[in-house]
């Protein structure tokens, strides 16, 4: 599913210039849950931000599904990952001013899908994640918990094949926690490629695998 060869990532400003990732090498095969972990600032955003197409290295190679997705454009990039891929993030990243189901519905929105089967899936999407007596509520009405659930939908309603979750658990109580987990779990059964940085041991246990990254390296 994924291929990294020989990727380095460089940030430059004017003062400093920083390695946030040397000379990775990985292979993610379709349908495995890899957790990534290691300390703060070891690079573990900036590969997800890559493998998520919202970033490109500044050496090597990122394949997906056999594509090279350095050498594209930003629109093809921009394509691929609305096909492919769905986020999770630490804080939620949900949109204030739009309630829960349009939160839900917006990806079948750039996804042109109709009104009424629109309706259906993001109907049937809330029920299934126990949030259908929500639907109306903005985010600043939910618990966490609540709103790392309507996240969730919004990330598979389109049916990704990859799921790429940053701390997914880190604004939660063991409890919501360890729901997220248990879907996540469930995604990956289902046939999906999860990738999930977390701090939290337990939650790394859930995985197949941990890349352990450490000053930009993986160890
Ligand atoms: N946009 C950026 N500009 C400059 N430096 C950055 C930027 N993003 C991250 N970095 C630096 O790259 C390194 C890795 O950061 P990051 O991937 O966010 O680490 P982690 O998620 O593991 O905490 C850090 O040293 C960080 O300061
Ligand atoms: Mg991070």
């Amino acid at each position: 599913m994924i291929e990294i060869k020989e990727m380095t990532k460089i940030y430059r400003t004017e003062t400093i210039e920083t390695t946030a990732l040397n000379r990775i090498n990985l292979h993610i095969p379709q349908n495995s849950f890899v957790a990534i972990k290691g300390p703060s600032g070891c690079g573990k955003t900036t590969l997800l931000n890559i493998l998520g197409l919202m970033d490109r290295p500044s050496k090597g190679e990122v394949l997906l599904q056999g594509v090279n997705t350095v050498g594209i454009s930003e629109k093809q990039r921009n394509k691929l990952r609305r096909k492919t891929m769905g986020f999770l993030f630490q804080k939620f990243n949900l949109i204030a001013s739009l309630s829960v189901f349009e939160n839900v519905e917006l990806p079948l929105l750039y996804e042109r899908v109709h009104t009424a089967k629109r309706k259906e899936k993001v109907m049937a999407m809330l029920k299934q994640l126990g949030l259908e007596g929500r639907k109306d509520h903005f985010p600043h009405q939910l618990s966490g918990g609540q709103q790392q659930r309507v996240s969730l939908a919004r990330c598979i309603i389109n049916d990704p094949l990859l799921i790429l979750a940053d701390e997914p658990t880190g604004n939660l109580d063991s409890k919501n926690g360890d729901e997220v987990l248990r879907l996540l779990a469930e995604l990956h059964k289902d046939g999906r490629t999860i990738v999930m940085v977390t701090h939290d041991e337990r939650y790394a246990a859930y995985a197949e695998r941990i890349i352990q990254l450490n000053d930009g390296m993986v160890v």
